[in-house]
């Protein structure tokens, strides 16, 4: 099957790396689509009452570890669908997100998104700490990241999720378990293994400094 050992290595090298990070599964679950219904807002604001104690409260915290509940005004609809679906199917590991989703239909997914997707606000950076030489120094680091999630945090294709405004806190720790691999991406997985701790916290200082995100106070 393979011309040479070298090359039956390489193929398994790159398998052992792409297979890594999903121990214990037979195989990496296939990538998420957005659902294709269409969604219903007002529909999606009754069933997203109960999302409000956390993504209603501008700054709320998760408690263990401590990050910056993330902003969902202004994100792409085809992205929450995909993120929700994560958690329902448990490619995303946080329990409380899990069974947030676990009783939700496809169309209440596409009405929940719409609903948030839709919500009007202005531009905002994310919550950040970091300091001006920390975000410029992830504006040079960001240059692998922008095919995909544009020069400015702004998503290149709308079921990726846009970066721009998010909370840094939240950002760091995304970014965190795709590393260890408690949240599953095919491509983002790979792209995170050789990062280290500060390139990372680099990356979300900058693209939280990027205005777009916006809170969805109630
Ligand atoms: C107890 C607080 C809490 C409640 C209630 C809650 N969320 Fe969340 N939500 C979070 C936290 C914390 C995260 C980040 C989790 C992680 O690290 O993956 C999150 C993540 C998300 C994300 C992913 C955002 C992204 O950028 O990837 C979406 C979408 C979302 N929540 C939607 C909802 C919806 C819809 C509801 C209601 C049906 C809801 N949440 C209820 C706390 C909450
Ligand atoms: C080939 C396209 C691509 C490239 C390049 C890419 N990403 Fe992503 N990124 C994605 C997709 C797709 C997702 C959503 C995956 C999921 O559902 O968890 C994502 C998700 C993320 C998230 C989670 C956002 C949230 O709201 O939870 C962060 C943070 C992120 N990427 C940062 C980066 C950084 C930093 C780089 C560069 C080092 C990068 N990405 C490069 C496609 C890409």
């Amino acid at each position: 099957m393979f011309r040479s050992p070298a090359t039956a290595t390489f193929a398994a090298l790159v398998l052992c790396a792409v297979v890594a990070p999903y121990a214990g599964r037979a195989q990496p679950p296939a990538p998420l689509s957005p659902i294709g219904l269409q969604g219903d807002a007002k529909r999606g604001a009754v069933l997203a009452q109960t999302c409000a104690g956390c993504h209603g409260i501008p700054g709320s915290f998760n408690a263990n570890p401590v990050y910056h509940v993330p902003k969902l005004g202004g994100q792409n609809a085809d992205y929450i669908e995909v993120a929700l679906q994560g958690y329902r199917r448990g490619t995303r590991g946080h329990e409380t997100m899990q069974a947030q989703a676990a009783s939700l239909s496809d169309q209440d997914i596409a009405d929940i998104a719409a609903y948030f997707a839709g919500w009007p606000g202005e531009a905002e950076t994310g919550r950040l700490r970091a300091s001006a030489a920390e975000i410029e120094a992830g504006r040079t680091k960001a240059a692998t990241c922008v095919a995909c999630h544009g020069p400015e945090g702004v998503a290149a294709a709308p079921q990726w999720p846009n970066l721009a405004g998010q909370h840094e806190s939240y950002l760091t720790a995304a970014l965190a378990q795709y590393k260890d691999g408690s949240r599953v991406d095919l491509v983002m997985n790979p792209l995170m293994l050789p990062l280290d701790e500060t390139s990372i916290e680099e990356l979300a200082a900058f693209f939280a400094a990027q205005p777009h995100l916006h809170d969805t106070k109630q």
